[in-house]
């Protein structure tokens, strides 16, 4: 009987990315993939250490994957369960000790070697040993080289990992620790990938990085390459239609990548920077290597260039020693810069990093309440992006059907989620579409006949 592997992604866009390898490779050692975890032979849970909450939510899944483990025996499926990703790097063995159910522990550095990892486990149960494996190695070897070839496209759009792990380390921030250091991988593979999705359909990718506009990768020639000129080759696939990059750092926003924005149709006006906080006292406390105004000059830079870029950001309420007036500050500098986009987090402490040190830290319910006092303040502003779209004609890139007949979804360059009427239309193309209503998360319309 052929095997079955059910995939839980938490986190971020790398992890989605990081997902679909591992989902490759389990398919050429000839696994297939089920959307119920129950019905599966291996559960690989895809975790995120970021916040406490993304991270308890995982112990929480072994809990229920042990509780149905009766159920399962009983039809005859006797579950491996593996824990991937950034948890499985921050944790390690306490993994083990925290829940028998768990049988493979594995870094976002070696899921190339779940091939081996699995007939491990495999061999070890067949002798009756406990079936626990763990590899949390950083290898010197490159995953990117072991990564099976890809297969058929099952949305328009993808993303592909071009620089992974962080050397910033911000006072708050697990990512340096749980990816680790900076690397960029080099141009031509990149590009060999990225044909290879648009070969097998895919109309848009989103380039990854925790800090993307770092990118600098060496050619086979020897020649540095930053994300301006990747982005420059890529642009010549034919077939590919819309490229997007993120996370972007604001110390890292360099000129050939601003000017790239005009020079190059299908980079999208839509970047995802990042400023956590608009206080000076805050961002140096959290390591950022910035101030507000530094922040304010980079995207007067990025607008002077390309004027409607949607900026999209993200924010950090109650780091610790955060005053009255650190968070007035956060909220000025918001109304300077203007967001079609944003994600807001209240701070959670994390283990190992110098800011769960501080004894400085907010109380939960001043968080809230700033959390509160800031979306409604970005809420205001993405509705105030999206409603002088009404009325425009915006080229939508369709995902997927909507839910009713002749309805379609798809995004407009800005990243605006859209839901229109079209007939007969193919997922992947690209149509005109009027738009019709704006609310602060989407858009709707009808494609031009
Ligand atoms: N590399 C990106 C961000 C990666 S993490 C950058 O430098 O901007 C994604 C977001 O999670 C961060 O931008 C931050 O807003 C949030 N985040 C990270 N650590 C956090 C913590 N300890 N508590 C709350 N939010 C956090
Ligand atoms: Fe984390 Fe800072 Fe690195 Fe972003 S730049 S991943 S916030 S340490
Ligand atoms: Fe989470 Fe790891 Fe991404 S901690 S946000 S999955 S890099």
């Amino acid at each position: 009987m052929t095997k079955t592997y059910h995939v839980k992604t938490y986190g971020c866009q790398m992890n989605v990315y990081d997902s679909e390898r591992m989902g490759e490779l389990l398919e050429a050692e000839g696994y297939a993939a089920v959307n119920a975890p129950d019905e599966a032979d291996l559960v690989i849970l895809n975790t995120c250490h970021i916040r406490e909450k993304a991270a308890e939510k995982v112990y929480s899944d072994i809990g229920r994957l042990r509780v149905a483990e009766p159920k399962r025996l009983a039809n005859g499926r006797d579950t491996l369960v593996a824990v991937a990703g950034c948890v499985a790097q921050a944790e390690g063995a306490e993994i083990f000790r925290r829940s028998k159910t768990v049988n493979m522990v594995f870094g976002p550095q070696t899921y190339h070697r779940l091939p081996d990892m699995l007939a491990d486990v495999v061999a070890k149960r067949a002798r009756g040993f406990a079936a626990q494996v763990m590899d949390t190695d950083y290898p010197a070897d490159t995953k990117f080289d072991h990564l099976a070839k890809g297969r058929q496209a099952t949305s328009p759009l993808a993303f592909l990992t071009i620089q992974e792990g962080c050397d910033k380390f911000c006072s708050f921030c697990v990512v340096p620790y749980t990816r680790g250091a900076e690397v960029s991988r080099p141009p031509e593979a990149i590009e060999a990938e990225a044909r290879a999705l648009v070969a097998r359909g895919v109309r848009e990718i989103t380039l990854l990085g925790q800090n993307v506009n770092a990118y600098h990768g060496k050619d086979s020639a020897g020649h540095e390459t930053d994300i301006a000129a990747l982005a420059t080759r890529l642009s010549a696939i034919d077939g590919l239609k819309r490229l997007r990059y993120t996370t972007s750092h604001p110390l890292d926003m360099n000129d050939s990548l601003i000017a790239a924005h005009a020079e190059l149709p299908k980079l999208m006006p839509y970047l995802h920077l990042p400023v956590q906080s608009g206080s000076d006292t805050i961002l140096k406390a959290m390591n950022r290597r910035h101030t507000a105004v530094d922040y304010i000059r980079a995207i007067d830079r990025v607008r002077a260039t390309c004027p409607n870029i949607a900026l999209s950001g993200d924010f950090i309420v109650g780091f610790p020693g955060e005053t009255d007036k650190d968070f007035a500050d956060t909220l000025q500098l918001v109304t300077q810069a203007r967001y079609a986009a944003a994600y807001t987090f209240k701070y959670s402490p994390r283990p190992g990093t110098p800011a769960a040190e501080s004894d400085k830290q907010v109380p939960e319910d001043i968080k809230a309440d700033r959390l509160a006092q800031l979306q409604a303040l970005l809420n205001e502003q993405h509705l105030a992006f999206n409603t002088p779209c009404v009325g425009t004609v915006q080229p939508i890139l369709i995902e997927k059907p909507g839910k009713k007949p002749q309805h379609w979804v798809g995004k407009t360059p800005y990243l605006q989620l859209v839901s229109f009427t079209a007939p007969d239309h193919a997922i992947g193309d690209i149509v005109n579409v009027t738009i019709t209503a704006a609310s602060k998360n989407s858009l709707e319309g009808n494609a031009i006949l």
